[in-house]
């Protein structure tokens, strides 16, 4: 508990994100946390530092809004935080067709999962270098594997970006105290599918195939940890990556597209 690193959680309202926010209380960092709802952020920073006696700041805002985003940087700096380690959680997916969706939907997508992420870690990144301790993990997905199927267009591409992005920040940092490392996850316990209508239209995923959130920050956090650049959590996961990986792409797509024909809405 003397440790008093601050951790920087976006999209800490549910999922993955609220579960990172589980995971860095318990070893008693203080937090900020970040996400549109902001009483749901209130109800997890009450348990949380009730629990643990650590301190929460939480910040609401939309990270598809640039202004939002500088607002929120200048918040932080403005009540003297400097995060240790920022967990760039924050994302969804549009689960129709490029064309059946609106333009502003897709740029807004982009500012969530690729603009916003590198914004705030181009801001942070110096103080951390500055005191040779740092803490990034781009939330990624398996995905970013993947050869790109019909629905859910730019998320693959997304997810590629951080995937890769976090591959060249860490090779510029790693010796200098900052761990970067690419979070990739498959299908995870969260309200994902909830929130791009796959739950209601299909369902959710076999048990089998669905990992607890719990299980994926603590993959994270021990890579994240070590120093690794990249974690694909789970057996069957990173089966899929290396089959994705090294089988022919002319098998493989075809592959990929038939079985997320059922995931386009
Ligand atoms: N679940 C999976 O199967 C899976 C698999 C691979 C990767 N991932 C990735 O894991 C990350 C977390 O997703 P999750 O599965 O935990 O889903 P989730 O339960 O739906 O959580 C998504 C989080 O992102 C926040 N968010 C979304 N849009 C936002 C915006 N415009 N501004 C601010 N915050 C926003 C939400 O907060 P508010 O709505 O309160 O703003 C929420 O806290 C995402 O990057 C996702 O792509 C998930």
């Amino acid at each position: 508990m003397a440790d008093t690193r601050t951790f920087l959680i976006t999209g800490a309202s549910s999922g993955i994100g609220a579960q990172f926010a589980r995971a860095y209380a318990q070893r008693g960092y203080n937090l900020i946390l970040v996400a549109r709802r902001l009483n749901r952020l209130q109800d997890l920073a009450a348990e949380l530092t009730a629990k643990h006696g650590i301190a929460v700041t939480c910040l609401d805002a939309d990270l598809s809004d640039r202004a939002q985003v500088k607002a929120l940087v200048a918040r932080i700096r403005e009540m003297n935080l400097s995060p240790d380690g920022l967990i760039n959680n924050a994302g969804y997916s549009l689960a129709h067709t490029f064309a059946s969706t609106t333009t502003q939907q897709q740029m807004d997508f982009v500012e969530v999962c690729v603009m916003t992420p590198t914004y705030l870690a181009r801001e942070f990144l110096d103080p951390m270098l500055a005191r040779g301790f740092g803490r990034i993990i781009n939330v990624s997905s398996m995905v970013a594997f993947s050869p790109g199927a019909a629905g859910h267009t730019l998320y693959p591409a997304a997810k590629a970006y951080m995937l890769k992005f976090s591959r060249s920040l860490a090779a510029e940092v790693a010796y200098k105290g900052v761990n970067v490392t690419a979070l990739c996850p498959g299908s995870t316990e969260s309200e994902f599918q909830t929130a791009n209508g796959m739950a209601a239209a299909v369902g959710t995923s076999p048990s089998r195939f669905v990992q607890s959130a719990e299980a994926v920050v603590e993959a994270a956090i021990r890579a994240n940890e070590a120093g690794r650049e990249v974690i694909v959590t789970g057996l069957i996961n990173k089966l899929a990556v290396f089959l994705m990986t090294y089988l022919p792409d002319g098998l493989v797509t075809p592959l990929i597209r038939w079985g997320a024909k059922k995931y386009q809405l």
